[in-house]
C-alpha cells in the first residue's frame, strides 16, 4: 500500500516534468491541473495518513517539491507566452521542422589542382612521392648541385630555423628528388606536390608560402624529346586540347639543359592581357635534364641513367582556371571565397 503511494508520487512527477505547455491557453490548463483548488495533487495530500510514521517526513518533502516544479514550469510557461507572443513552447523540440542539412566542406583551389596534376601524370605512370617541410641544406641545394655562394641560400629567399643549424623550410619541391633517388633505384618516375616557402615579400602576386608539384623521371635513355612530349600531354589535358606550348631556355642549377615552358593563353580579354603581360604566353614551369652531377650525388650512375625533372607552380595556374585575382585569397580562409568551389 505504501509502496503505491510512493509510487503515485512518482509518476505525478513525471507528468509535471513531461507535461507540454503551449501558450497562455496551455499555461491556465497546467495551472488549473497541478495548482488550481481541485489539483491532482491535493488527494496526496490528505493521503498522508496511509504513510507509515518514519516516512511521513519524506513524503511531505517529495509531494513539495512536486507543487514546486509545478509551480516554477507554470511561472516559465507564463513568461514564455507574454515575451515570445507565440503559442510555441520553446522548450519542446518542434518534430515538424525540416532536417538540417549537414554540410561537407569543400576542396581549397589548390587542391583541387593539384589532384588534377597528379591524376593527369597518374594516366602515364607517375606515382606520388611526399617528403618533408623542414630540410636540410644537403636535399634542398648541395644535392641539386647548387654551390654555397649560390644567392638561393640567402637569407633573403630561404627561411633558415634558427634553432637548427642548416635546417631550412624547403624552398622547392626538388627537395623531394634528392630524398627520392638517395633512397630508390631508377627506373624512378614521381610527383611530389607540396607546399614550399620562400622570404619574398607578401602581394597579390607573391607570397612567401605557396605550392609546388615536381616531376623526375629516371631510366636508361631518357631524352629531352621525351621531356617535352610528356609537358606537351600534359598541357593538352590540363589546358584542353589546343594549347600550344614553347620551351625557352633557361638556368637551373640542377638540370642542365635548363628549359621554362609557356602556355599560349591568348589575349581573349583585360585580363588575359595583364596575366601575359600583353603577350599571350604564359609561363607555367621550369624543367630540364637531370644534371650527371647531381645524379651522381644521389648515387646513381650519371654513364647508365638519364632523366628530366620539372617542377610548377600551383597558385598562378589556380588563378589561371578559376579567374582568381589575388594570391592573398588562397591564405585567408574566408569561406566566402572557400564556397565558391563546393
Ligand atoms: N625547382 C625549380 C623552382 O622552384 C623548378 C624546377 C624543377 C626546375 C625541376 C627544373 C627542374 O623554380
Amino acid at each position: 500500500m505504501i509502496g503505491d503511494i510512493f509510487e503515485e508520487l512518482e509518476l505525478l512527477r513525471h507528468e509535471v516534468e513531461a507535461c507540454s505547455i503551449e501558450g497562455e491557453s496551455g499555461a491556465e490548463q497546467f495551472r488549473q491541473l497541478y495548482l488550481g483548488s481541485k489539483n491532482k495533487l491535493k488527494p496526496l495530500f490528505s493521503r498522508i495518513t496511509e504513510v507509515e510514521a518514519s516516512r511521513k517526513k519524506e513524503f511531505g518533502q517529495r509531494i513539495n517539491s512536486i507543487k514546486q516544479l509545478a509551480e516554477e514550469r507554470f511561472e516559465a510557461a507564463k513568461q514564455n507566452a507574454s515575451t515570445s507572443g507565440s503559442k510555441m513552447d520553446v522548450s519542446a523540440p518542434d518534430m515538424s521542422l525540416p532536417a538540417r542539412d549537414l554540410s561537407s566542406g569543400s576542396k581549397h583551389p589548390i587542391t583541387l589542382v593539384m589532384d588534377r596534376i597528379v591524376s593527369i601524370f597518374g594516366q602515364i605512370g607517375f606515382e606520388v612521392a611526399e617528403d618533408r617541410e623542414i630540410e636540410d641544406e644537403w636535399h634542398n641545394f648541395t644535392a641539386l648541385n647548387t654551390p654555397d655562394d649560390h644567392p638561393a641560400r640567402d637569407m633573403q629567399d630561404t627561411f633558415y630555423l634558427r634553432d637548427f643549424t642548416s635546417r631550412l623550410l624547403r624552398t622547392h619541391t626538388s627537395s623531394v628528388q634528392s630524398r627520392f633517388m638517395t633512397s630508390h633505384k631508377p627506373p624512378i618516375r614521381i610527383l611530389a606536390p607540396g607546399k614550399v616557402y620562400r622570404n619574398e615579400t607578401i602581394s597579390a602576386r607573391s607570397h612567401c608560402q605557396f605550392h609546388q608539384v615536381e616531376g623526375l623521371y629516371i631510366d636508361r635513355a631518357v631524352s629531352m624529346a621525351d621531356l617535352k612530349q610528356t609537358l606537351l600531354y600534359f598541357a593538352k589535358e590540363m589546358f584542353g586540347p589546343e594549347t600550344r606550348i614553347r620551351l625557352r631556355p633557361s638556368y637551373f642549377p640542377f638540370t642542365e639543359p635548363s628549359a621554362e615552358m609557356d602556355i599560349y593563353w591568348g589575349l581573349k580579354d583585360e585580363t588575359d592581357h595583364r596575366i601575359t603581360k600583353g603577350t599571350g604566353w604564359l609561363e607555367i614551369l621550369g624543367c630540364g635534364m637531370v644534371d650527371p652531377a647531381v645524379l651522381s650525388n644521389c648515387g646513381i650512375d650519371p654513364t647508365e641513367y638519364s632523366g628530366f625533372a620539372f617542377g610548377m607552380g600551383i597558385e598562378r595556374q589556380a588563378m589561371l582556371l578559376y579567374k582568381i585575382p589575388d594570391i592573398r585569397y588562397y591564405f585567408e580562409n574566408d569561406l566566402r571565397f572557400l564556397r565558391q568551389f563546393s
